[in-house]
């Protein structure tokens, strides 16, 4: 055996016990009490947890965004993963009119290819239907292994918002060939409308993000959305979900039998719109905002009851000088935030203060989204699967700080937060690839991630 890791307390989304894991071979091949194995390395897990490598679902590596690219190429990106216990990270690629999504595709592999450290996999988004080639495109999509789409309801000016005419022809399409559609809600015409107002009124500073795209304004096309979705009988997937009304009208959906799927983001479980009154607000500008202190209650209480499928980051970083840019004008900062490398860390700390169980964390941050988009070899510590795995030690305490992370951006609105218990190990497909506080992997060792349809 190339690996044996001894004595660790293994969780599973649906067990806890002691245990050993041996791999072969980038796979997990053994999983039990005191294996009889011969292995060329061996680590005592002894008062450690042994965890399945998170997959973060949402990230925007390199991404042309707001006059800029998102400051994590996909080397920094992955490499901060690595050292956050996340082993699958999920890109948006973005198809623009007169492209394919098999090219659009391409051009993004071909970085990753050279660049990625952990394991990755894409969500492709549309924004043209290129009159119907783009639809006719979805099933050789599906078979290169591109299991889910994504439509915007907002950034009209950036050229990437579709109607909802395209968004029911992508739900439709995409039912036919089992791919999922994701969807980021938000309402744009009230966004543009209560835009207009405040800098017309001279209102700029960053509170005015959260101002012209408040509560209502996501819940209205949360409802679209789960309307759209239910109304044809398609799955649906909510993107980082923010807002207590949009959230119940999913979840009510949900229970009706609907194929509905909620994530959210540790940034809407910490912070509410207070952010952005801070002299500092306008680092923690994303979309959808963070909102009230009730929408927070209500995802924590979601995660909690078991309503919310997954966590994931939205990680699109921008650097200190370019959410400057907005100093006096709101509409002029870049939209994102930093967080693929603290996504489990943050979730495993809040199991690990007893707010979930750690079961939970590792259901939310990996084995549901392996399920959701048809990643068959990840998300679990079974026998056959990837050995995508995270030690974790519950004693140690990490403040969170720009310093002590390995992206490239140059500031982060988790800085000051106090992390307790935190990864120690990670590996992907048995490779070591972060080792205590430090990155060990190698650029172009992660690997394009096929994945399979929805049944
Ligand atoms: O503010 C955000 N979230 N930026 C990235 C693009 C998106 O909406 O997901
Ligand atoms: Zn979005
Ligand atoms: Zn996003
Ligand atoms: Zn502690």
């Amino acid at each position: 055996m190339d690996l044996l890791i001894k004595n660790g307390t293994i969780i599973t989304a649906a067990e806890t016990f002691v245990g050993d894991i041996a791999v072969n071979d980038g796979k997990i091949v053994c999983v039990g009490m005191n294996l009889p194995v011969v292995a060329e390395k061996v680590v005592d897990a002894a008062g450690k947890l042994v965890l399945p490598g998170a997959i973060d679902a949402h990230t925007h590596l390199a991404m042309p965004f707001g006059g800029t690219v998102s400051a994590d190429s996909y080397l920094a990106g992955t490499r901060a993963a690595a050292c956050g216990g996340v082993t699958t990270v999920f890109d948006y690629p973005m198809q623009r009119k007169g492209f394919g999504i098999i090219e659009t595709v391409e051009a993004r592999k071909a970085i990753c290819d050279v660049e990625a450290c952990v394991d990755y996999a894409f969500h492709c988004c549309i924004t043209d239907l290129n009159d119907g080639a783009i639809l006719d495109e979805f099933e050789a999509a599906v078979n290169y292994g591109i299991t889910s789409f994504k439509c915007f309801l907002v950034y009209k000016k950036e050229g990437m918002m579709v109607d909802d005419g395209t968004l029911v022809k992508v739900l439709l399409k995409a039912k036919e060939v089992g791919a999922m559609t994701n969807i980021h809600a938000e309402n744009p015409d009230l966004i543009d409308l209560y835009t207009a107002q405040f800098l017309k009124e001279g209102k700029t500073s960053a509170w005015y993000h959260y101002m012209s795209r408040p509560e209502f304004v996501e819940a209205e096309a949360d409802k679209r959305a789960v309307h759209w979705a239910s109304s044809v009988e398609a799955s649906l997937y909510l993107v980082h979900m923010a807002d207590k009304e949009g959230l119940e009208a999913a979840v009510a959906a949900k229970r009706e039998g609907h194929d509905i799927y909620i994530e959210t983001c540790p940034q809407y479980l910490e912070f509410t719109c207070d952010v952005y009154k801070r002299e500092d607000g306008r680092n923690f500008v994303c979309s959808p905002p963070m909102k009230g202190e009730e929408s927070k209650e209500a995802l924590w209480k979601a995660i909690r009851q078991g309503a919310i499928d997954t966590v994931a980051t939205d990680h699109c970083p921008f650097q200190s000088y370019e959410k400057d840019w907005g100093k006096d004008d709101f509409t002029k900062i870049p939209n994102g935030c930093a967080g693929v490398e603290n996504l489990y860390p943050y979730m495993l700390s809040a199991a690990n203060e007893g707010k979930i169980t750690f079961n939970r964390a590792v259901e939310l941050c990996s084995t549901n989204p392996a399920k959701l988009f048809g990643c068959k070899q990840k998300g679990s510590l079974a026998v056959g699967k990837d050995a995508d795995i995270v030690i974790y030690d519950p004693y140690k305490d990490v403040t969170i700080s720009v310093s002590n992370m390995h992206s490239d951006y140059d500031h982060t609105i988790w800085e000051g937060k106090k992390i307790h218990g935190y990864p120690v190990q990670t590996y992907v497909r048995g490779k070591l690839v972060y080792d205590n506080g430090d990155f060990v992997g190698t650029p172009g060792f992660g690997e394009f991630v096929k994945r399979e349809p929805r049944k």
